[in-house]
């Protein structure tokens, strides 16, 4: 079966969106399905670009067993839009700001990470203003939603919902 291609975009692409790029990576590894999927993150801003992930979403990521340090991040490019089959934004903010920037001939779908993984309409929010409490909440946030996304993209489209599990 061909791979889905998936991409999640948030602001910077330091925080919120390289921790679900390593998350879905590391479950999908840990479920012998790295041929799955094709994952990637990115931003709808610039200011980062060539940066590795905030220090706090490598701590966090690290105190979970996963490695996000190499990561680097970019903005959102005209080519995605074609490339994935699949472009999770984190918040309503950023969904906004990519269906404005898609072109009218955009293969991907474009949805909300959280309608995606618990069929809601909630942010995942920011932590890049907050400490190291709350890259924990958006940590487990996207781990369970993660693990709800892998799931669904195994069982066929019925079934992206009522995943529940825990981090590790
Ligand atoms: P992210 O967090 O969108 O989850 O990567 C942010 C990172 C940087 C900034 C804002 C949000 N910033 O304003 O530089």
């Amino acid at each position: 079966m061909a791979p889905l291609y998936i991409l999640f975009v948030c602001l910077g692409n330091i925080c919120r969106s390289p921790l679900a790029e390593g998350i879905l990576r590391h479950l999908a590894s840990e479920q012998g399905r790295d041929q799955d999927f094709v994952i990637d993150s990115a931003g709808t801003g610039g200011w980062h670009v060539g940066h590795a992930p905030d220090d706090r979403a490598i701590a966090v990521a690290a105190d979970h067993g996963i490695d996000i340090s190499r990561l680097k991040a970019r903005k959102v490019s005209s080519a995605d839009f074609d490339r994935f089959d699949l472009i999770l934004a984190l918040d309503r903010s950023n969904l906004r700001d990519l269906t404005g920037v898609a072109p009218p001939t955009c293969r991907a779908r474009i949805e909300l990470f959280s309608t995606r993984a618990f069929g809601t309409a909630e942010d995942v929010p920011d932590p890049y203003y907050g400490d190291s409490t709350d890259f924990e909440a958006v940590f487990r946030l996207l781990y369970r939603g993660c693990t709800s996304i892998a799931a669904a993209s195994n069982e066929g489209p019925a079934s992206n919902n009522g995943n529940t599990s825990s981090v590790t």
